[in-house]
């Protein structure tokens, strides 16, 4: 395991194995349609690129990059598209790629602005879950695994843009983020 690592939480094997249950039953629901997968960068990155190769319906994808204001400071908290979609989606069966749900203001807004562009349908399927921190409700359709309230890095999820790259999701060690504006 990576030195900062406090423990491995899901080794590659397990994480593997998972995605492709995932991918078998969301290529069962969307049997004889076509599915948009939207990456939510950088941290669906990895999660998306093994998510599909187990998805046997045509899959196209695209990708949004957002970012969050005030996570700690109250369920006002702001979303900012940095990058939108390439194309348009109505019409279209659209499945957003999202590495982890914790208060739920990203994907919430995200939601509500996908929404709005008025798909044939729209769920959401993320890699891990932290519900404990929930600070508004949100639907997800599929769901990897639920993690425990610690921050966690690797198989995309990063810590200041390290860690993405580990094959395995670990929880990062508090002295690494202690002093940092971590909000864990
Ligand atoms: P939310 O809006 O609080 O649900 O935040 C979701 C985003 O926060 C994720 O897409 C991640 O970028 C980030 N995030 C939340 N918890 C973690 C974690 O434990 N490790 C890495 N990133 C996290």
């Amino acid at each position: 395991m990576h030195p900062d690592g406090e423990r491995v939480l899901l080794e590659e094997e397990e994480i593997r194995k998972r995605v492709r249950e995932l991918g078998e039953q969301i290529a069962g629901d969307y049997a004889g349609k076509e599915l948009l997968a939207v990456g939510i960068l950088k941290g669906a990155m990895i999660f998306l690129a093994d998510l599909v190769r187990f998805i046997s319906v045509p899959v196209f994808f695209d990708f949004m990059a957002v970012s969050s204001y005030g996570k700690s400071t109250g369920p006002s908290g702001a979303v900012r598209i940095l990058k939108d979609l390439e194309r348009d989606i109505e019409g279209c069966h659209v499945l957003v790629v999202e590495d982890i749900v914790d208060t739920g203001l990203t994907l919430s807004y995200l939601v509500g602005n996908l929404q709005s562009r008025r798909p044939a349908s729209l769920k959401v399927c993320t890699l891990l879950d932290k519900p404990a921190r929930r600070r508004v409700d949100v639907v997800v359709d599929y769901r990897g695994f639920v993690v425990p309230d610690r921050f966690v890095v690797g198989y995309g999820l990063d810590y200041n843009e390290c860690y993405r790259n580990l094959p395995y999701v670990m929880v990062l060690r508090p002295a690494v983020y202690k002093g940092g504006n971590l909000n864990v």
